[in-house]
């Protein structure tokens, strides 16, 4: 018998390079996608990077990627800025307005990088003129999942998960036709208090939350992996991203985050993808997207000697619940939601919010919202932004009650 070798139809290599914007260029996320730029030099060509205050840190990642156009979105950091830029050619600018100018810039590939709604308009802005882009910044789908969708599709622009979990449901989907699917299903790590008991998580500190067992993330995304909040606002990524309703993404706890997602088609097969917890791994399947590049890790099978899952405790993690009913009730609870979290979030690095008070306020938040006709599904970018800014005065109001009751 003559056995057929299975061929696989290749995508065409293109031969000129490709040129990126990084938003959120001094990040965790972006740090690690010049790591692998730098790598593959040629392949790559960098038109704009931005940062918010980090004048310094980002003049340096200017200057080594010989990037075009450098943004500052703090108007004070631009005379730093500028004088670090000097003699280098590279155009150096400052606001909230240059960060979307350096959007619109005529990149191919645009890394969204930028931590929390704030990165709403500039990714936005480089979905509307049809650009691929690589989203990291979950919380631009949590406040504006339907009209940003919407917008991609509108203008053929192309969004890659760059979030582990989504990156490896996007990899599995590949398998199957999409009417197959039964469910999805995200892991989470469960964080530094996975196995913590209720009191001591009331009383955990910063420097305790931010001691995440897996990643190394920046600061936001690292609380929120510690309440589970992120897994919550990777739940109504994951809705907006892939269209499937809240009862087909199921979550997981699998502590030694290598398995990051499954699809589960309706024949009983799943499919998962793994790698090594390592952002660098989802990063390179977006960067070179749709063929492949090296990638700057691998994994051991020593590390795949004990794999395990368990179900969240939504008694501990009440984040989790609180997502998902935003989820469900849609009509602007999780733009609610996240405005809510992010000031909660801020308020506990700050000293001034307990562990237990994150949940805490955005649950209060969601409830008062309600009351006071502050949700509403947004109808455009503005609306977005003028939802999310009513629902944080309303927890910066809510804040001090809260934070009586919980510190
Ligand atoms: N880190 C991870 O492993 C990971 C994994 C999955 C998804 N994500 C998501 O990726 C996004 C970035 O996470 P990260 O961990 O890389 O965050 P990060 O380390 O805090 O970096 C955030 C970047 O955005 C810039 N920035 C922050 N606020 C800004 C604002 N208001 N306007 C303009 N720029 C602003 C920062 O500039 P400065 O340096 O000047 O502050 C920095 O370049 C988040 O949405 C996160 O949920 C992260």
């Amino acid at each position: 018998m003559s056995v057929v070798p299975f061929v696989r139809p290749e995508a065409p290599i293109r031969p000129s390079q490709k040129s990126i914007t990084l938003l959120g260029a001094t990040g965790s996320i972006g740090t690690s996608t010049i790591d692998l730029l730098c790598a593959e030099r040629d392949r790559f060509r960098i038109e704009a990077v931005t940062a918010q205050r980090n004048a310094q840190a980002l003049a340096k990642v200017a200057r080594n990627l010989n990037a075009k156009f450098a943004v500052v979105a703090d108007p004070d950091r631009y005379r730093e800025l500028n004088d670090a830029l000097a003699g280098t050619g590279i155009e150096a600018a400052a606001g909230a307005q240059a960060i979307v100018e350096a959007a619109q810039r005529p990149a191919d590939w645009v890394m969204a990088s930028i931590t929390g709604a704030a990165g709403l308009r500039p990714t936005l802005t480089a979905v509307e003129r049809g650009a691929t882009v690589a989203l990291a910044n979950k919380e631009c789908l949590v406040c504006a999942g339907a009209l940003f969708m919407k917008r991609a599709a509108t203008t053929a622009a192309t969004v890659l998960p760059v979030d582990s979990e989504h990156n490896a449901i996007f990899q599995a989907l590949s398998a199957g036709r999409r009417d197959d699917v039964s469910r999805i299903v995200l892991t989470a790590s469960g964080g530094p208090f996975r196995t913590a008991s209720l009191a001591e998580m009331r009383a955990a500190t910063v420097e305790q939350a931010l001691a995440h067992p897996n990643w190394s993330m920046g600061a936001k995304v690292t609380i929120d992996s510690a309440t589970m909040m992120n897994k919550g606002l990777e739940l109504i990524e994951a809705h907006h991203l892939f269209g499937f309703g809240s009862e087909k993404i199921d979550i997981v706890v699998h502590p030694q985050s290598i398995v990051h997602g499954i699809v589960e088609y309706r024949d009983g097969s799943m499919i998962a993808q793994l790698g090594p917890p390592d952002m660098r791994v989802p990063i390179a399947n977006c960067l070179a997207w749709p063929e492949r590049m090296p990638g700057a890790a691998r994994l051991d099978f020593k590390q795949m000697a004990n794999l395990t899952f368990e179900p969240p405790d939504p008694v501990r993690f009440p984040a989790l619940v609180l997502a998902r009913e935003a989820l469900v009730a849609q009509n602007g609870a999780p733009t609610v939601l996240n405005a809510a979290n992010e000031v909660a979030v801020h308020a506990f690095i700050g000293g001034e919010l307990g562990f237990a008070g994150i949940a805490a306020l955005v649950e209060a938040t969601m409830e008062n919202a309600g009351k006071r006709g502050i949700m509403r599904e947004p109808v455009d970018v503005d609306d977005a932004i003028a939802v999310d800014h009513s629902a944080r005065a309303l927890a910066q109001s809510l804040l001090p009650g809260i934070a009586g009751m919980t510190i």
